[in-house]
């Protein structure tokens, strides 16, 4: 029997249908993967199905019956719990506090220790271990955040569980006991579906796949009769290409070139992950890439480097900027002196949510002269830019009056590419740019920056997935410790290599 059935279900946001005549089951005890380009309208279901919007049309069954899901606690009483694609938990509450919340309301302090009994029992018998109860969680890294998200379905006995792109943001390592711990859910009859752009683990980890475009399914296919090419061909229409085939403008005399950007003996205290006696160049027509497990550094480099002033207290060694001293500037100081940024997390540092596209799309432009004379804004200027840029970069849907808060993940990281691009930095410091975006899509973003490359600007790439940087760079710097611990020419690059030294171990 299907544990969940959408039997043409359509959702509409005015006019717009993010779901429609949407239909597909998900059987009982497998791991189901829900793909699809960005703005198909995947969490837009899966929020419908978890009872955060009613249905237009259609309906959902729950092992074969037809179910009015009212809202999430109606939801988890049908035995469905979902992990969201941006996590939900309470920062400054402990880990045990946000499990019991909302689920036993008034009599929290009662059950404390029933509770905690309980959670431990339920860790024990999924193996999903965890020992942090008591720590705020505000203090666990994703990966842990994410396992007391699944704890708490678990403790909410949910037996179907909704995974949002759960993998985004997380460490090789966590990827790999996230897929141990859901093999094990799935072995005890609980039902899992996984939204995720990752096709190499939807194929490795899933049993079957539903593929949706544009509001509808394209089709379900049993993993193991399918592959990357026909999964990528039925999410976009076309055949899409996993390397990057554009031209790579070759640069005679590149070393000789003056550093952009030149890095000494950087150390940055933190709390979280210092950065000790890092050195390197940045120079124009290249693009260096940062590797590393993520915790090892490299969030706080990116952050000193956009904003050196922030850490004059906490940080020793030199930073050059177009051949002056930036180690005292603010972020607009450096941005004016040429700098781009794609930033590590677009919600919290690269968007205002309540905002418009074309807003959006001026922050920290506002000052250029394209946007503004004698300081009043050209919107009408700037919506025409926006509007270019939702062309270029297929961003969906193609209105600048929309809402960034309304847009889809990917969607949002498309707008943040493409501001960061528009102002034509000679320096570009891209984190992450593809997290959350789609086969096509990566394309896209991809030729964008080799492009920017072959027009000699430098980029610093920042980015946990190894294949991007192996496909993009001309070097490679490896961080681990907060160190640089090896750097790697292009014609060096190996796999098995760099990933030893990101674990930490031997070039
Ligand atoms: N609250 C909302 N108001 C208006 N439009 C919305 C809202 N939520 C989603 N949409 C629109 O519905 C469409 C589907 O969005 P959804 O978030 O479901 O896409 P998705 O498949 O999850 O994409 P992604 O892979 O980028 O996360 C998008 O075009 C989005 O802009
Ligand atoms: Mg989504």
């Amino acid at each position: 029997m299907s544990a969940i059935e959408f039997r043409g279900v359509s959702k509409r946001f005015g006019n717009f249908y993010a779901n429609r005549n949407l239909s597909f089951q998900v059987k009982t005890g497998t791991i189901h993967g829900l793909i699809g380009e960005n703005g198909a309208g995947k969490s837009t279901a899966m929020k419908a199905l978890f009872g955060i919007y009613p249905l237009d049309e259609g309906e959902i069954l729950v092992q074969g019956k037809p179910a009015k899901i009212r809202n999430p606690v109606h939801a988890m009483k049908f035995g469905i719990g979902m992990v969201h694609q941006h996590f939900m938990l309470a920062g400054t509450e402990t880990v045990l506090d946000n499990i019991i919340l909302g689920h036993e309301p008034g009599w929290i302090w009662i059950k404390r220790d029933q509770a905690l009994s309980e959670l431990k029992k339920i860790s024990t018998l999924y193996g999903l271990h965890f020992e942090k109860w008591d720590h705020p969680v505000s203090s666990l890294s994703v990966g842990e955040q994410q396992r007391v998200e699944i704890l708490k379905l678990l403790y909410q006995r949910s037996d179907v569980l909704i995974l949002d792109e759960p993998t985004a943001v997380l460490t090789p390592q966590e990827v790999k006991e996230l897929f141990q711990n859901l093999k094990k859910l799935k072995d005890e009859g609980k039902t899992i579906i996984l939204i995720s752009h990752k096709l190499k683990e939807v194929l490795e980890f899933t049993d079957a796949i539903t593929v949706m475009r544009r509001g509808e399914s394209v089709g379900t296919k049993v993993t193991a009769e399918t592959n990357e090419d026909e999964l990528a061909q039925m999410m976009v229409g076309r055949p899409v290409s996993f390397t990057y085939q554009g031209e790579r403008k070759m640069f005679a005399n590149a070393s000789d070139m003056k550093p952009v950007v030149r890095i000494r003996d950087l150390s940055v205290e933190s709390s979280t992950e210092p950065v000790k006696k890092v050195s390197f160049e940045l120079r124009p027509g290249e693009i260096l890439g940062v590797a590393g497990v993520q915790g090892n550094g490299q969030s706080e480099l990116l952050r000193y480097l956009t904003d050196p002033k922030k850490f004059t207290k906490s940080a020793q060694g030199e930073y050059f900027f177009q051949g002056q001293d930036a180690s005292h500037l603010g972020p607009l100081e450096i941005r004016a002196k040429g700098m781009g940024l794609v930033p590590e997390d677009r919600l919290s540092e690269g968007l205002l949510l309540q905002q418009d596209m074309t807003e959006n799309f001026l922050l920290g432009q506002h000052q250029d002269s394209r946007y503004q004379k004698n300081g009043l804004l050209l919107r009408k200027k700037a919506t025409e830019a926006v509007n270019a840029k939702i062309k270029e970069f297929d961003i969906r849907p193609p209105f600048t009056t929309v809402w960034s808060g309304r847009m889809s993940g990917g969607n949002q990281q498309k707008l943040v590419i493409a501001r960061a691009l528009d102002s034509n930095p000679s320096v570009l410091y891209v984190a992450h740019p593809t997290r959350g975006v789609d086969v096509g899509a990566i394309e896209k973003i991809h030729d964008a920056i080799v492009q920017e490359r072959n027009r000699g600007k430098a980029i610093l790439l920042f980015s946990s997935e190894l294949d991007e940087l192996m496909d993009l760079c001309d070097r490679m710097l490896v961080f681990f410790n907060g160190e640089i611990r090896s750097e790697y020419k292009r014609s060096e690059f190996d796999t098995w290599s760099i990933g030893r030294v990101m674990g930490g171990g031997d070039r």
